[in-house]
């Protein structure tokens, strides 16, 4: 896909890989870019950067919005329908980490649930039948490697994950053939304040999903951007920014018990055990 004359959402579009999306996409001369998230400020404040640099015939508006609540994903749709035209690309990019294991309290496995699956499952709903009538349109996942692998330290983040992978698949093999187009964003070690903290700190408040953090390599959101832009001009199902993801992936799949092994032992590693 080419983002010219495009209408596009972005959700957790006010920080980090969204936000670098955002401005990406600018550069592409799109019709509408749609900056949406549940910081409604900050949303506002990267609409107002990117008009600033952008051409005057890109249309940027900012919107709060939760997408935990389906109903929200519903009219930020209908409301770009009707002010800029069909949505060709919605980027369900908004996402949260929790640092914890099993014991995380419900509440918190509820929570994460929504934001990482269920806004993925509202987007889809929303958008589908118009998609599937006109036999057009492109959904981004952002999922993650974790999403591939697991994510040592945050065992809702881990799960969640594994299940937007799931759900991107399961779209682009049920409609495929029908106009839908899915990408499944899947970085790792991205600089933002999900990993980082908005003071530059770990984001995630576990000492070994901190740790985990510090002994990553580290990859600007910008970079992000940049090989998303690329993969969808390539109309690519997988987005990997840190193209090693792969490998990593097929010797889980190859030697499950083995990589099982290796990730027990970088565990022991990063924590002293
Ligand atoms: N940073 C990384 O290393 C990394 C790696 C793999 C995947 N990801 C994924 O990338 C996506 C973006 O994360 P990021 O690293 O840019 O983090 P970030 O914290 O910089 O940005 C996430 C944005 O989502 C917004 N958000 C959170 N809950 C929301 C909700 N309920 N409704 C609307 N917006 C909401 C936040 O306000 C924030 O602006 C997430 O899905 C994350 O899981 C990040």
């Amino acid at each position: 896909m080419e983002l010219t004359d495009r209408v596009v959402i972005v959700t957790g579009g006010g920080s980090g890989i969204g936000a670098a999306m955002c401005r990406r996409f600018a550069t592409e001369s799109p019709r509408a870019i749609v900056v949406a998230d549940l910081d409604g400020v900050a949303a506002a404040a990267v609409a107002d950067q990117i008009r600033a640099r952008a051409a005057a015939s890109v249309r940027v508006v900012a919107r709060a919005l939760d997408v935990a609540e389906e109903s929200q994903i519903g009219a930020i749709v209908a409301e770009t329908h009707l002010e800029h035209g069909a949505v060709d690309l919605f980027c369900s990019n908004a996402g949260i980490a929790t640092g914890m294991g099993v014991e995380a309290p419900d509440e918190v496995w509820e929570q994460i649930w929504h934001v990482n699956v269920m806004a993925h499952v509202y987007a889809a709903r929303a958008l589908l039948g118009n998609w599937l009538a006109g036999g057009e349109g492109h959904l981004l996942v952002t999922a993650s490697a974790a999403g591939l692998l697991t994510n040592l330290g945050d065992a809702p983040y881990s799960v969640t994950k594994h299940a937007a992978v799931a759900l991107a698949e399961w779209l682009s093999v049920t409609y495929g053939d029908r106009g839908l187009h899915v990408s499944c964003l899947c970085p790792q070690g991205v600089r933002t304040p999900l990993l980082f903290g908005a003071d530059g700190a770990s984001g995630v408040d576990s000492g070994l999903a901190a740790e985990v953090v510090k002994a990553q390599r580290v990859i600007e959101p910008e970079e992000v951007a940049d090989t998303v832009v690329a993969a969808l001009a390539d109309d690519r199902f997988l987005i990997l920014p840190r193209p090693e993801v792969a490998d990593y992936e097929r010797a889980r799949a190859g030697d499950r018990e083995r990589w099982l092994g290796a990730m027990r032992r970088l565990q022991a590693r990063i924590t002293g055990g």
